[in-house]
């Protein structure tokens, strides 16, 4: 997508040491956001996709290891003083949780707190920032928004604690907000409301969205760049009908024919056997080769790059050529995957 990027990551690497060594949770991702653009991350659990977001927020733990640069509209962020990074925190760039209620103090009320996000960035007055906090919970879709804002959180159902942190993520007008699993705990009707609350309002603020989800169903419709992640790599990225029709990567395959609402009717769903692989001592080779149907020797000695394999279309596999070549790539995963020697395929 076209227009200056907001937020260009670059080679971002993270590791936590620990006592074991150290866990590579992030091993050299590099995309950009331009203004009003909305990408989605999608990835099993545990490939890294928080923690690239909590790098771009400053909200690692002290003692993980960042390399590489993320640059916020020119700044650099990694390394940046905390001081820094806590005036753009919340203001310029805002994050939605998955779980509002460990985002939201339980003794104060909704519309008290929207007013301290507010005030926190502005010289709002006490009286000014309810109000605005009142005009907020109206504009996420909170019915009755003054009696709404006297509530606790817990007075709030699950689907309005989200809007209600849509609403506090907004407040401060910021360039990017980041939702990592916005709507993971809501039933479906009320995610896709409250996605839709998070869309209609970004052209209000004229925001980026990064969304972040492990539901590749939830993305559809909603972004216009996808990035697939798999033990802390970015490996396949393009644009949603890229990713869905035309997959190149065996991984963004095995999703799709675990995912229902694009299984297309008579297609079988079929999960990826096994589990990703440790991040802390990793294997030579492309990391998802023990799971892969179409492994071949080489996959065990390179880990493949991100290369072009169509228009904005990247995947990091050696076999794309083969998987572009199938008339229904999902069918790579009905037969039995090959067993490679420490493969961890069959767990
Ligand atoms: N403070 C930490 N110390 C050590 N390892 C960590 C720490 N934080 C995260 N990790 C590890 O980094 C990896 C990536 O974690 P991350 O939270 O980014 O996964 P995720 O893709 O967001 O998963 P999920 O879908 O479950 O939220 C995991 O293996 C996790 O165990
Ligand atoms: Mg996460």
């Amino acid at each position: 997508m076209s227009g200056e990027p907001i937020l260009e990551v670059k080679d971002l690497t993270v590791g936590f040491p620990t006592d074991d060594g150290v866990v590579h949770a992030v091993r050299g991702v590099s995309y950009s956001v331009a203004a009003r653009e909305v990408v989605g991350i999608v990835g099993e659990s545990g490939c890294g996709k928080s923690v690239t977001s909590m790098a771009m927020m400053g909200l690692l733990p002290r003692t993980a290891r960042i390399g590489g640069s993320i640059r916020f509209r020119g700044q650099e962020l990694v390394g940046a003083p905390k001081k820094a990074l806590r005036a753009l925190r919340g203001s310029k760039i805002a994050m939605i949780f998955q779980d509002p209620m460990t985002a939201m103090n339980p003794v104060y009320t909704v519309g008290w707190q929207l007013g301290e996000a507010l005030r926190a960035h502005s010289d709002l007055s006490g009286r000014a920032a309810s109000k605005r906090a009142i005009e907020l919970l109206d504009l996420v879709g909170i019915p009755q928004p003054e009696r709404r804002a006297e509530q606790y959180p817990h007075e709030f159902s699950g689907g309005m604690r989200q809007r209600a942190m849509i609403a506090m993520a907004i407040s401060n007008n910021p360039d990017v907000i980041i939702a990592d699993e916005p709507t993971t705990a809501l039933d479906v009707t009320v995610q896709a409301q409250v996605l839709e609350t998070l869309l209609r309002l970004k052209d209000e603020v004229n925001a980026a969205i990064i969304l972040i989800t492990h539901d590749l169903g939830v993305v559809a419709g909603m972004v216009d760049d996808l990035k697939v992640m798999y033990a802390g790599r970015i490996v396949e990225s393009g644009t949603v009908d890229d990713i869905f029709y035309r997959p190149r990567m065996p991984y963004t395959v095995g999703l799709l024919g675990s995912l229902p609402s694009a299984a297309g009717g008579t297609d079988r769903l079929t999960p990826i056997k096994g589990s990703p692989p440790s991040l802390l001592r990793l294997k030579p080779g492309c990391p998802f080769s023990a799971r892969c149907p179409i492994v071949r020797d080489e996959c065990l000695s390179v880990e493949p790059e991100l290369a072009g394999v169509g228009p904005g279309h990247l995947a990091a596999c050696v076999a794309t050529d083969e998987v572009a070549a199938m008339a229904n790539p999902k069918d790579m995963f009905h037969a039995p995957p090959l067993v490679v020697a420490g493969s961890e395929a069959d767990t």
